[in-house]
């Protein structure tokens, strides 16, 4: 087919080109579809864009008035889902710009002057990226409030604390809930920071060297609010690092998230009926009519999944790829958007049902009773009456060795029992000897302590 034959010819770069491009790889390599959604950004970009042309003076008043009103009326016809997005003009960048010329003439072609799609498209990720972090960032600290909360309406609340999934020592729920806290706390920091770091402004750039018009680069990174110009234009256009970077951190979110997902599903089954979930966080079973199940966690644990695996989809997107656009760059929009998705769900999920949970008390305080944990305080009591650690310790495994043998609990061994094994135990052996007591005695920063657990909310809050 000869050129002049073929009218569908991209007429944004088909100049040099004499056949018109496969249909399936025109379908195969456009991006539209999926980077659509970054169109508030792409216009923004192009407004800064050609505000600086303008200032510089190589754009026109006219033609930047008739740019300004262009790109208005095509946010609109795209928020009110008028606009007929093409496959043929392959991704966000063009199908805008075509559009532009379609309604304003030669003044649209005048746009991309002084500009590629490579800094465009890193410029739009960027802007995306750094509003959808708000977000992010925001649900995040929703969460942790929804934990404060909980944890300070539970610090007096005693449950089993584990080691190896076996009781260990008693904690308090509410200091349980700030481990949590602290999670997220470095969670939403990594966000913030990645935030600042990618804040730099890639326009100017253009396809990689930059630009031999005036520009003024200083001039474009302020009006979107970005803090500086990128330093270099190689690097500017080609790496995705920023994206890479938020990934990491959401990865790392999941993870955490995950955890205590796989805390509230231990905690809500019959077996250990630490917690209930309230019946619009779980959903039944179509067979067992019995069932409630926590759908919430367990698909929050799941979709941990999918947010690792983009993140190794884009540290391997970018491995190898030498300076300095390359087309492959493309394929890093999916699995940031994807992320960004699941994250945002995620959050908002357990923002909404964290404050909801509620304790079974009587259930944690039992467990807490089994499996001896308060033995380590017994051994603290004989260290504080003199003996080393080490046979305190001896002396603490040979009590566990009774109550064992008669199945009790160490509180449940008489005091002449406990004084066989040591004559440095006494009548108020008691008082560590309970579950009260053990969490009371860790009364230090950080420490499980009802008054510490308190303290640790009122410093959490002036963090928040
Ligand atoms: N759709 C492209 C992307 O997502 C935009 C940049 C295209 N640049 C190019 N030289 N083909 O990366």
């Amino acid at each position: 087919m000869s050129k002049k034959d073929n009218q569908q010819t991209n007429t944004s770069w088909g100049g040099r080109f004499s056949e018109q491009t496969d249909a399936f790889v025109e379908a195969f390599t456009a991006s539209v579809s999926f980077d659509q959604r970054m169109y508030r950004q792409d216009i923004a970009g192009s407004r800064a864009h050609a505000n600086m042309l303008n200032k510089v003076g190589v754009l026109n008043d006219d033609d930047l008035s008739a740019i300004l009103q262009g790109l208005d009326t095509i946010e609109k016809e795209i928020e009110a889902g008028k606009f007929d997005w093409s496959i043929a003009r392959e991704d966000v960048h063009m199908n805008i710009e075509a559009r532009l010329t379609e309604m304003i003439g030669d003044a649209g072609k005048r746009l991309h002057t002084g500009r590629s799609r490579n800094d465009q498209v890193a410029t739009d990720i960027r802007l995306y990226l750094r509003e959808h972090i708000v977000l992010v960032i925001s649900e995040l600290k929703r969460l942790q409030q929804g934990l404060l909360l909980l944890a300070e309406k539970e610090a007096d609340t005693i449950m089993p604390g584990f080691t190896h999934l076996q009781v260990a020592q008693p904690v308090t729920f509410g200091h349980h809930m700030l481990a949590w806290f602290e999670m997220l706390q470095r969670d939403a920091s990594r966000f913030a920071d990645c935030s600042t770091r990618m804040n730099v402004c890639p326009l100017g750039a253009a396809a990689l060297a930059g630009t031999s018009y005036p520009i003024d680069r200083e001039f474009t990174a302020k009006a979107l609010g970005f803090s500086a110009p990128a330093a270099n234009s190689l690097d500017a256009v080609s790496d995705r690092d920023f994206a890479i970077e938020f990934c990491a951190a959401a990865a790392l979110l999941m993870t955490h998230l995950s955890r205590m997902s796989e805390e509230l599903v231990i905690w809500s089954s019959a077996q250990f009926s630490f917690i209930n979930l309230p019946d619009r966080f779980c959903t039944g079973s179509s067979i067992m009519p019995q069932k409630k199940n926590p759908d919430v966690p367990e698909l929050v644990r799941g979709k941990t999944g999918r947010v690792t695996g983009n993140l190794v989809s884009l540290l391997t997107l970018m491995k190898s790829q030498p300076l300095a656009y390359n087309k492959d760059n493309q394929e890093d929009k999916e699995p940031l958007f994807d992320t960004l998705d699941t994250v945002l769900g995620s959050l908002r999920a357990f923002a909404d049902m964290v404050p909801a949970i509620e304790c079974q008390h009587a259930n944690m305080y039992a467990a807490a009773k089994q499996g001896f944990s308060t033995a380590t305080d017994l051994a603290d009591y004989l260290v504080r009456k003199g003996l080393p650690f080490r046979d305190a310790h001896e002396v603490v495994g040979k009590a566990v060795a009774m109550a064992l043998e008669k199945n009790v609990d160490l509180s449940g061994l008489s005091l002449a029992e406990l004084q066989s094994f040591s004559k440095l135990i006494e009548a108020e052996v008691t008082e560590v000897l309970t579950l009260e007591g053990s969490v009371a005695s860790r009364n230090h920063v950080g420490g499980t302590a009802p008054e510490q657990v308190r303290k640790a909310v009122i410093t959490a809050k002036e963090k928040l």
